[in-house]
């Protein structure tokens, strides 16, 4: 069976490291068809809208998308709005995968992605002078993230760890605790744990390799995961995914645009491989998968983005 893929390369190494990932695919010889869409900040520049219905229409038709990066504005400009937000809202996106795996740490971080203090609930009062969000958790995003993690866990090492920090956030992390432990009553084969946030991030410092599956809210999800990115290699080694109930989920890595280095080659292309490999497992194609993510892995970046990638597809 033929598999579409939708590739976006976005904005700046995006442009670099997604036909590197793309390449890599193609050297496998599946059944994949690709078709390039565009989306992001040049994309906005051009047409004025950062994600035309155009790409969400190839996206929607897809089996999988592989996705770069945006630049995004730090102000505010008119009508920009983030595409791979767009991407996850459109699509109801509402896991955020992001495995770590370096010298012996071997885990996989599923943080909801669609609530929690991410839920654009700000406002201002007495004329600016406090600022307030909102966090909105609910049963059913709480229910279907830890569903989730737990059908991963089953995959992986069986073991299961809760982050909160419903101590003190009892409404909101209360709710999210309590119906994360009982959707794991469902999976009896789990070893399932808690921990607090604050108590997660010095664990994950100190003993990263004790962790198999981490579930949590959005922005500690966010936190977590880039620290955890952070102890396994840094960004050029991160990839991530966006899955919901059904087709496409978007794959990409967890660096951005990195207008610094971009247009001179030397991207490293590992985590944008990382994700496509991602993807791989996704469509069921976990053999090549766990292939290109071993190899991968094994590489090091040489400073060329053309060069790590031919040395990579060489080795497949
Ligand atoms: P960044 O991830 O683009 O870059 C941070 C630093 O890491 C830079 O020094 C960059 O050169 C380096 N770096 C990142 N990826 C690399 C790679 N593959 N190989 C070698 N070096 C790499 O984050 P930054 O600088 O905070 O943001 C730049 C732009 O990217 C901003 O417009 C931001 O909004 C956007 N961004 C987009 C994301 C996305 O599309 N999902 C995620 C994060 C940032
Ligand atoms: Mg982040």
């Amino acid at each position: 069976m033929t598999h579409r893929i939708v590739v976006i390369p976005g904005d700046g190494i995006g442009q670099e490291v997604i036909p590197a990932a793309q390449a890599v695919l193609e050297a496998l010889g599946l059944p994949l068809v690709f078709q390039a869409a565009q989306a992001g900040f040049g994309t906005f520049k051009q047409y004025g809208d950062a994600l035309p219905r155009e790409t969400l229409a190839l996206c929607a038709d897809s089996d999988a998308v592989l996705f770069g990066a945006t630049g995004s504005p730090m102000t505010k400009v008119d009508g920009y709005r983030s595409p791979i937000l767009g991407l996850r809202r459109y699509f109801d996106l509402y896991a955020n995968l992001r495995p770590v795996v370096h010298n012996g740490i071997d885990m996989l971080i599923v943080r909801e992605n669609t609530e929690g203090l991410y839920s654009g609930r700000e406002r201002t009062e007495d004329a600016g002078r406090v600022a307030i969000a909102e966090r909105v958790i609910t049963e059913a995003a709480s229910e279907r993230i830890v569903r989730t993690a737990c059908e991963h866990a089953l995959r992986r090492n069986s073991r299961l760890t809760i982050v909160h920090k419903a101590n003190v956030l009892k409404e909101t992390c209360g709710l999210f605790r309590r119906v994360a432990f009982a959707v794991a009553e469902d999976y009896s084969a789990l070893e399932v744990n808690e921990l607090l946030v604050d108590t997660a991030a010095m664990r994950l410092v100190q003993q990263p390799e004790a962790f198999d599956v981490i579930v949590t809210t959005n922005l500690f999800g966010d936190i977590l995961s880039d620290l955890a990115a952070g102890l396994a290699g840094g960004l050029g080694l991160a990839p991530s995914g966006n899955v919901g109930a059904g087709k496409p989920a978007v794959f990409e890595p967890v660096h951005g645009s990195a207008p610094d280095i971009a247009g001179q080659g030397i991207a490293d292309p590992r985590a944008a491989i990382l994700s496509a490999a991602m993807l791989l497992d996704q469509i069921d194609y976990r053999e090549p998968a766990g292939r290109v993510a071993r190899i991968t892995r094994a590489t090091p970046h040489n400073g060329s983005t053309q060069a790590t990638t031919q040395a990579i597809i060489r080795q497949l």
